[in-house]
C-alpha cells in the first residue's frame, strides 16, 4: 500500500514467477524450460554478432525475425508481431482489445495465473468458466459466453489440449468475438490453430521461444493473427516500447526458428521423455493428467503437492505446487532429461516408500 500508488495498483496482486535457483547443482523442473540446450546454429549466430549492431538501436520491426517466423508458420509477415516474450504480447493484447470491451473476457477457471493480473491492471475483470470434472476446458460453456475468450492450448497447469475442431467452432460461433489462444506450449504434440488464421480474422495466437525453442533466457514471443489484429498490437507496442526485442535476441531467435532439424529432434525427445516420466510416476501410484506440453500435472493419493515439493527441494529437486484449494493435491513437473527424471523418480520412491 502506498499513497503514491493508483487505486488499481493498491488492489493488484502481481504475478509471482517460479523460482530461478541460484545454485547450479539443483535439478530444475519447476518453470517448464526446455530440457535440452538450444540450437547450436542459433548460439553460434549470437556469438558472431557484429558489435555495430549492439552500438545501434535494433530494428524496431524485427524484420528478419518476423520473416523467419512467418516462413515457419506458413503465414504472411503482416500476420506476425514479435515482442519481449509472449507475456508481453499478451499484455499488449489485453491493452489493445480487452481494456474497454463491454464484455469481460472468459478464461478457464484453472489456467495461467497471469491472466487475472492483466485483467486487473489493464482490463475490466474476467469471467471464469468452471473446469469439467476431468479438469479439461468446458468448451460448450466457453462458447456460450457472449464476450471474448482467452485460453492456453495446451492449458497450463493441466497440460491438456483441446481439439482443432473445438477451436474452429468457437471462432465460427461469432465472428465478432475475439478468440485469443495462448500457444506457449506449442511444439510438444498439440495441434496448432495457426492455419485457421487465414480463415478467421477474430483469432489471435500467442507463442513463445521460451519452451518450444529452449530460449527462455532470450525473452522472445510472437503473435499470429489477421492484419488488423497485428496492427492493433503494433499500435500498443509503439505506444509503450518501440524496441522490445534487442539485436542479439532478434539474431538468435531468427536462426533458431529456421533450424527445423533441431526443432523436430528436440520436440521428439521431449515427447519421448514425457512418456517415460508419466509411466514412472504412474508406477509410483500417481494419477497423471494426459499431457501435450513439456510438463505433467500429477497427484498422489497420500501427499499434497506442497508436501512433495518441500521434500524434493530438500533433495535438490525443484518442482511446482500451489496452496490454492483446487490445485493443492497437484504437483507440476517439467519434463527433464532422462537422467534428471531417473533421479527424480528415485527420490520420489524414497519419499513415498522410504526405499
Ligand atoms: C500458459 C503460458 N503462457 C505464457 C507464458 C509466458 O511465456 P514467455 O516466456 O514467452 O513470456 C507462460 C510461461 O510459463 C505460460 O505458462
Amino acid at each position: 500500500m502506498s499513497r503514491f500508488w493508483s487505486s488499481t495498483l493498491n488492489r493488484l496482486s502481481p504475478y509471482v514467477p517460479g523460482e530461478q535457483a541460484q545454485r547450479s547443482d539443483v535439478i530444475k523442473l519447476n518453470t517448464n524450460e526446455h530440457a535440452l540446450p538450444p540450437s547450436s546454429e542459433a548460439l553460434e549466430a549470437g556469438k558472431a554478432i557484429d558489435p555495430e549492431r549492439l552500438r545501434k538501436y535494433p530494428d524496431p520491426h524485427s524484420k528478419a525475425l518476423t520473416k523467419a517466423i512467418a516462413d515457419f508458420c506458413k503465414l504472411a509477415e503482416d500476420n506476425v508481431l514479435v515482442a519481449n516474450g509472449s507475456d508481453e504480447i499478451l499484455a499488449f493484447a489485453w491493452t489493445a482489445f480487452l481494456s474497454d470491451s463491454e464484455q469481460q473476457p472468459a478464461i478457464p477457471a484453472m489456467t495461467y495465473t497471469f491472466y487475472p493480473v492483466w485483467a486487473q491492471l489493464l482490463g475490466n475483470g474476467l469471467h471464469r468458466v468452471p473446469m469439467r470434472e476431468n479438469l479439461s476446458i468446458d468448451f460448450e460453456a466457453m462458447s456460450s459466453w457472449s464476450g471474448p475468450v482467452v485460453f492456453p492450448n495446451p492449458n497450463a497447469p493441466t497440460a491438456m489440449a483441446v481439439s482443432l475442431s473445438d477451436i474452429e467452432s468457437i471462432c465460427a460461433s461469432d465472428p465478432d468475438r475475439l478468440v485469443i489462444i495462448d500457444e506457449a506450449y506449442y511444439g510438444f504434440g498439440a495441434k496448432t490453430a495457426a492455419p485457421l488464421i487465414r480463415q478467421f480474422d477474430n483469432l489471435l495466437i500467442t507463442r513463445s521461444f521460451s519452451k518450444s525453442h529452449a530460449l527462455a533466457g532470450l525473452r522472445v514471443g510472437y503473435a499470429l493473427g489477421s492484419r488488423d489484429l497485428i496492427e492493433g498490437l503494433r499500435r500498443v507496442k509503439d505506444s509503450f516500447n518501440s524496441y522490445p526485442v534487442d539485436a542479439h535476441a532478434q539474431t538468435v531467435a531468427a536462426v533458431a526458428i529456421s533450424d527445423s532439424d533441431w526443432f523436430e529432434q528436440a520436440s521428439a525427445t521431449i515427447i519421448e521423455n514425457r512418456a517415460e516420466l508419466k509411466a514412472g510416476l504412474e508406477g509410483l501410484g500417481f494419477d497423471v493428467l494426459p499431457s501435450e506440453a513439456n510438463f505433467l500435472l500429477a497427484k498422489h493419493p497420500q501427499h499434497t503437492g506442497v508436501t512433495l515439493t518441500e521434500k524434493l527441494r530438500e533433495a535438490g529437486i525443484l518442482v511446482r505446487s500451489w496452496s490454492s484449494e483446487d490445485l493443492l493435491p497437484w504437483v507440476r513437473i517439467t519434463v527433464g532429461t532422462k537422467n534428471q527424471q531417473q533421479t527424480l523418480l528415485a527420490e520420489l520412491k524414497s519419499i513415498l516408500f522410504g526405499a
